[in-house]
């Protein structure tokens, strides 16, 4: 079994507010179909998360104003989510969508629903969603990223791959940086920069839950999710992206 976390800078476009990729979604499983084996799913928000949490302020302390903002977002994060499940849908793969909010972010919950439909021989998918912070009286958000740790912990996947839209870490953020190298393996001199919208924390966030993930004894692959092929091409010399052991 497999674990992958589909970025929302893949599966979306992250400066157009709900702006869906399905051309990117279909070859991404359509790659994936081809290994041959079972494959538990995490997405992220993208432009259907990120712009809304922003805009209310999510995560924060209940309002009445971020009432509205908790709704739209989890409505938007769940259609974003039928999507994806539609695609797998559409590949005769048994898709089934489980929700954080539902479970109150709760991870060790989310992971044992996730756990209970693999074992069922169903294709489980979750996603970076809101939830209620009930004893701090506040809205918060999980990020895919975190989730992803916590199935790798408990599911013990032979792989984890992360999918964004550049080739994998770079020393420092390619968008800004001609000059930025690719790291073929995650060492200590990369430097990670903010992008605007993000309320999870990026890449920065995202190269520390990945070096955990791999301090489990999971090797996990950080590869560009707009170039699929890639994900079977992962033991070749050819592959590209970076693996982090
Ligand atoms: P996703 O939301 O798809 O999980 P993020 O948007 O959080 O992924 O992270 C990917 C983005 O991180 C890239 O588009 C890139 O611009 C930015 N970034 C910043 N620093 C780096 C770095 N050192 N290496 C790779 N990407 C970086
Ligand atoms: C964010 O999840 C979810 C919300 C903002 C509701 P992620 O942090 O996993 O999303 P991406 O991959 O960065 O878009």
């Amino acid at each position: 079994m497999f674990l992958v976390k589909l970025g929302g800078s893949v599966i979306t476009v992250k400066g157009r507010y709900r702006y869906f990729r399905p051309k990117a979604v279909q070859e991404i499983i359509g790659e994936l179909k081809k290994k041959g084996e079972p494959f538990v799913l995490v997405h992220g928000g993208g432009s259907f998360g990120h712009i809304k949490a922003k805009e209310y302020g999510i995560p924060g302390a209940i309002t009445e104003v971020r009432k509205m903002g908790y709704s739209i977002i989890h409505r938007d994060m769940v259609e974003l989510n039928q999507r994806i499940i539609n695609s797998l849908l559409d590949n005769k793969i048994r898709g089934v969508g489980v929700p954080p909010a539902s479970f109150n972010g709760d991870l060790e919950k989310i992971t044992q629903a996730m756990k209970e439909h693999m074992e069922a021989g169903l294709f489980p998918v979750s996603f970076g969603d809101v939830y209620i912070n009930k004893a701090e009286n506040r809205f918060e958000i999980v990020s895919g990223d975190d989730l992803v740790l916590e199935l790798a912990r408990v599911l013990r996947p032979r792989e984890v791959y992360f999918l964004t839209d550049v080739d994998g870490i770079y020393d420092r953020n390619p968008k800004k940086h001609h000059d930025a190298v690719l790291l073929r393996e995650l060492n200590d001199t990369a430097t990670f920069e903010h992008v605007g919208t993000d309320v999870t924390g990026g890449m920065l966030k995202k190269a520390s839950t990945v070096r955990d993930i791999a301090g489990l004894g999971t090797t996990v692959y950080v590869l560009n999710g707009n170039v699929p092929s890639r994900l079977n091409q992962i033991n070749s010399k050819n592959f590209i992206g970076t693996v982090v052991k």
